[in-house]
């Protein structure tokens, strides 16, 4: 097994400032040529199973058949799509993802226009959900993970910020881990570029700021609200405005109370406590964010230069033990996305959808992607380049996600030995999906998706459970099995609504 493909390289760059030429995104590049790599087609990949399922379809991890190297390929129908008049919503996340040139934000690839759907390949983060990683590894409460990941969360945030991109839509769900453990945000599909306010409610019920709610305009000032609540999940266990009934109307009445009348759990150090409130402040303009809040007391003798040029070790190393692995993700194989034909209205709408040339960020990632040893290579010996994902290869090969260099703490490793299942066993249950209807309220058509809960807190909680189901980035308004929503706009327009 070729380690060091695995494992992208330390000295990876950080986020760079927006006018780099590291940030244009859609200049076709040399630099990959290197690799001999300078398009990835469809056809060059070869399905090895599944990373996840949305209401829009299916994430699914692919080999490039040529390299070996891994990807997440992200299917989204078109029949869906078009029911629901969502046309608009994936140029959008396109269009924003190219824009994009982060270490903390999952990156965009390549782009495939099909007959039934449109696809997305993105960099593939093996370590599985940040959500998923705290329920097996029962890490609520741990300060230094969650400084960990908020510092990762704050990068890929101002790096958004920088581009005028509002995110909208952050949860433990949207956080992904690499193969070294580092964050990434992921999901653009309620992302928004604007340099003003914004109206349409969106997000999840639990991380709406009060000004999305009330619908009076919204800025950039959400996604700091959110962080604030983010930390507090991780600190509690638990969002500080989830209702107990599950109702989100109860949850919005909560949210206008205000993270005054929270209860914050008596562990958390006054740093913490005091951070949360700074984000989560009732005035959008008064809300802590970068730079002023990576001088705040919680992040302390925080290496911020190490994180951003990735040399900062991660306060957990997931178990990958291969490009194949899928041991930390959901078991879904029994799930299926709604099929839902698409008939071409001839709107053009998709047209000039696929981009399978790589730019030079996209080519920087994917010669980063996990590799697979390819036949005839020297690391081909040492584990078998074919087979299904639960045959004795990988999944049985005790190695480091670091290359060998193991950085983990020991009673992580322990933690992990103990707890994290070797073949999902004991993942949490894919609840059943009922997939997006329209709902129509006031003047605004929103979309719904009711799940069932999974199990009971302790193990996935049926607000976490329930909200991730929604997978994606529509969901009833009025339910708390309400993920999130979003309303179309009007019209198809590149910039959401
Ligand atoms: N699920 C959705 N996107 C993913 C990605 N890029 N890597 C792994 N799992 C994913």
């Amino acid at each position: 097994m070729n380690l060091s493909s695995l494992v992208p390289p330390a000295t990876t760059k950080g986020s760079s400032p927006p006018n780099s030429s590291r940030g244009s995104g859609n200049s076709v590049t040399s630099a990959m040529n290197v690799a001999g790599v300078t398009r990835i087609r469809r056809t060059d990949l070869q399905r090895i199973g599944r990373l996840g399922v949305g209401a829009f379809g299916l994430v699914t991890l692919e080999a490039d058949r040529r390299t070996g190297r891994t990807y997440a390929l992200k299917a989204v129908s078109k029949g869906y799509l078009a029911h629901l008049r969502m046309e608009y919503s994936v140029l959008n996340e396109k269009r924003i993802l190219k824009m994009l040139d982060t270490p903390f934000v999952v990156r965009l690839l390549a782009t495939y226009n099909g007959r039934e759907h449109v696809y997305f390949l993105l960099e593939a983060a093996l370590g599985g959900e940040l959500f998923t990683t705290y329920e097996r590894l029962k890490l609520y409460g741990s300060e230094v993970h969650a400084k960990f990941y908020v510092a990762c969360v704050t990068e890929a945030l101002g790096h958004l910020h920088e581009r005028n991109v509002i995110y909208r839509d952050l949860k433990p769900e949207n956080l992904l881990l690499d193969v070294r453990g580092f964050c990434k945000v992921t999901d653009m599909g309620l992302a928004k570029i604007t340099t003003g306010q914004t109206f349409t409610m969106v997000g999840t019920p639990d991380y709406m700021a009060p000004e999305v709610i009330d619908q009076t305009g919204h800025t950039r000032s959400v996604d700091w609200w959110t962080l604030g609540v983010l930390l507090f999940e991780l600190m509690a266990g638990k969002a500080p405005f989830e209702s107990k009934t599950g109702n989100a109307h109860e949850t919005y009445s909560l949210v206008k109370k205000g993270i005054e009348t929270v209860r914050f759990p008596d562990s958390l150090r006054p740093e913490a406590t005091l951070l949360v409130r700074h984000l989560c402040h009732r005035n959008p303009e008064a809300r802590l964010r970068v730079p002023k809040l990576r001088e705040h007391n919680f992040f302390r003798n925080f290496d911020w230069a190490g994180l951003v040029a990735l040399r900062l070790n991660p306060p957990l190393v997931p178990q990958v033990r291969g490009p194949r692995d899928l041991t930390n993700f959901r078991d879904c194989e029994h799930e299926d996305p709604q099929a839902m034909p698409y008939q071409d209205t001839g709107s053009g709408w998709d047209q000039g959808f696929e981009d399978d040339t790589l730019t030079v960020g996209a080519a920087a990632a994917a010669v980063q992607a996990p590799m697979l040893p390819m036949p005839g290579s020297s690391s081909s010996r040492s584990a078998p380049a074919q087979g299904s994902p639960t045959s004795s290869g990988y999944r049985h090969m005790a190695m480091s996600a670091n290359g060998g260099v193991q950085v983990q703490h020991q009673h992580q490793q322990q933690q992990q030995q103990q707890q994290q299942p070797k073949h999902r066993v004991g993942s949490p249950p894919c609840s059943p999906r009922t997939l997006q209807a329209r709902q129509v309220t006031s003047s605004t058509a929103r979309l719904g998706t009711a799940q069932a809960p999974t199990s009971a807190r302790g193990g996935w909680t049926q607000g976490h459970s329930e909200r991730k189901m929604g997978t994606g980035s529509f969901v009833p308004p009025i339910a708390r099995s309400a993920s999130n929503m979003q309303s179309p706009p009007s019209s198809p327009n590149l910039g959401g609504c």
